[in-house]
């Protein structure tokens, strides 16, 4: 039997591009340049599966004509670079790979509050620099973690794994929010009934909820003001859930202590604003860059196309 022509987008682990490569007629991105918008609708018109990833921007446009693919493959858990209703209406099933991406999420979440709090990233760069003069007792002080309040906006598997960090391993308080009722957790934590109630008292704020639709600038301008001034914003869900121009002006008023923040409206544009800063860590988007994470979620994928082409339920799918 012909096997199925799948275009991947990127590169991916050579274990997973391996079984890709077996199973499958697979076309990879040995060069690794991000697709052109031709390219991903040429993929699209050529290939019955094309794997996409956060790097690609897939709208509405792409889906308008002449498409040949089944399924859309999407190396990670969040999607709102995918126009999931415009894939919908043009008969194209979308899969994501949630689950195994939630402990290296939550880890570099944890990463960014220890960084911000501790002023890591300041005392790094004095180092490398060959400024730091020695210790001294009123040397780059930061802020203590341990029993302070961690506010989580969207109590996902992300959110809850944060939040399970925050209180087994920091005694921390643990307030959140989500447009869900949450129950069942096994440690102790408060759900308050909005995000504005959740940044009045949190210490640290931490966002899990998706990017896009009704989240896009969810923190924006009068959020961040309600943000204690102590308070350090984490940032590992989406770039555009955060209004970046607010922060950096929120910033400047000293409305809040501080941002590390993993993902950028416009990545990877980050704005200089951002970049000349000390009170905040910014890292490339590394939320799920671990080794074991990236062939797990490769082949998260390999298993929703697999069912898909076997005429089954992709377990993964969300259009
Ligand atoms: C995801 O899976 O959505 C991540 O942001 C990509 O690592």
């Amino acid at each position: 039997m012909k096997k199925p022509k799948v275009i991947v987008t990127r590169r991916w682990p050579l274990e997973v591009e391996a079984r890709l490569a077996d199973a499958f007629d697979a076309t990879f991105n040995r060069d690794d340049i991000p697709l052109e918008q031709d390219e991903l609708s040429a993929a699209l018109a050529g290939a019955d599966a094309v794997l996409p990833t956060v790097s690609d921007r897939l709208g509405a446009r792409l889906f308008e004509g002449g498409i040949k693919a089944g399924i859309l493959g999407n190396f990670g858990v969040g999607y709102n670079h995918i126009d999931i209703a415009a894939a919908a209406a043009a008969g194209i099933v979308v899969t994501n790979t949630p689950g195994v991406l939630t402990d290296a999420t939550a880890d570099l979440a944890l990463t960014l509050l220890l960084m911000c709090a501790r002023r890591a990233g300041e005392g790094e760069r004095e180092l490398r620099s060959g400024k730091w003069s020695g210790w001294r007792p009123t040397h780059l002080c930061g802020t203590h973690v341990t029993g302070k309040t961690i506010g989580i906006v969207g109590m996902g598997r992300i959110g809850q794994a944060v939040a399970r960090r925050c209180h087994f391993g920091f005694g921390m308080d643990v307030v959140f929010f989500d447009q869900f009722a949450v129950t069942g957790l096994d440690f102790r934590a408060r759900q308050l009934g909005t995000v504005d109630d959740v940044l009045a008292v949190a210490d640290f704020v931490s966002l899990h909820c998706p990017g896009g639709g009704e989240n896009v600038h969810l923190i924006n301008a009068e959020r961040l003001a309600r943000m204690r001034p102590e308070a350090f914003l984490i940032n590992t869900a989406r770039g555009d859930v955060v209004d970046e121009v607010a922060l950096i002006e929120a910033l400047d008023a000293r409305q809040l202590a501080g941002a590390g923040l993993d993902v950028f409206k416009f990545e990877p544009q980050v704005p200089m604003a951002l970049r000349e800063r000390d009170d905040v860590v910014i890292l490339p988007h590394l939320g799920s860059a671990t080794n074991e994470t990236r062939i797990a979620m490769g082949m998260k994928v390999i298993e929703n196309i697999t069912t898909f082409f076997e005429g089954r339920q992709p377990p993964d799918r969300v259009a």
